[in-house]
């Protein structure tokens, strides 16, 4: 059962299984977890070839499905592009926006982040954006400022929404095997909450912004991130594609928080 507060696991599965595997790891999730409904909000989000595959594994369960990326128009001629109503129609609830690999391997740039997010409020979706800094970036003392730039283009004319995630994930982190130190993550995502204070009334960031850190999340490590009151879940890249990992990460939260 879905709650305000949970912590929320969301698994990014990129571009690394095929419709059958995704469907495969489907089933070894929601195999492994308990019949009765977890004090967690999890997600899946495959690749756009394994979505309804993975819908059918996940539909009567408390999983919920969510998209790696959507287009920032409505409908058209974009060969290659899927759209918001695709989504919508593939019984999407989240859409991952501004993911650090689309921004350095497809040149995804803030204006385009900021069109999907309010295209996809627009029709409802749950908009997951995705800030970090890169490694150099960090090196030069640029980790605040490239944060601060990311949420505030990204939300710019973004003012009607029931709920928005956004995720901190620090590029060089990302898939290394090893997490921030949790208090790192806290203080990034306490800029972000500082940074959204420009933007919003405390009390929309208080009940409808959830924050999450993503990088090298796995079973061992997630109680230390969602155990601090800044961090209200995590975005899970390569632990997400092993379900034992995943549900291991899932059990061990929900023995913490319940
Ligand atoms: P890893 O968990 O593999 O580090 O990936 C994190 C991520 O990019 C989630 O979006």
């Amino acid at each position: 059962m879905a709650g305000v507060n949970f912590p929320f696991v969301i698994g990014n599965w990129k571009m690394n299984l095929t419709p059958y595997e995704s469907e495969t790891v489907a089933k070894k999730i929601v195999a492994g977890l308990p019949p009765e409904g977890l004090p967690i909000e999890i997600g899946i989000c495959p690749s756009y070839p394994a979505m309804e595959r993975v819908q059918r594994v996940i539909a009567k369960t408390s999983i919920t499905l969510g998209s790696q990326n959507m287009f920032w128009k409505e409908d058209g001629s974009y060969t290659g592009e899927v759209s918001v109503r695709m989504l919508k129609d593939m019984g999407c609830h989240y859409v991952i926006i501004g993911h650090s690999e689309r921004r350095i391997h497809l040149r995804e740039t803030d204006y385009e982040v900021n069109k999907k997010i309010r295209l996809a409020l627009q029709y409802g979706l749950v908009p997951i954006l995705c800030v970090g800094e890169k490694f150099e970036e960090r090196q030069d003392g640029k980790r605040d400022v490239v944060i601060m730039e990311e949420v505030a283009n990204a939300l710019k004319g973004v003012d009607k929404f029931s709920q928005l995630i956004i995720a901190y994930e620090p590029v060089w982190v990302i898939g290394r095997g090893e997490a921030i130190e949790p208090n790192e993550a806290c203080s990034a995502i306490g800029l972000i909450r500082y940074t959204l204070k420009d933007i919003y009334p405390q009390k929309t960031i208080d009940d409808k912004i959830k924050l999450l850190y993503g990088g090298s999340i796995d079973d061992k490590n997630i109680t230390d991130f969602v155990d601090n009151e800044e961090i209200n879940g995590v975005l899970v890249g390569g632990s997400s594609l092993k379900p034992e990992v995943y549900i291991g990460m899932i059990n061990n939260l929900a023995k913490h928080v319940s």
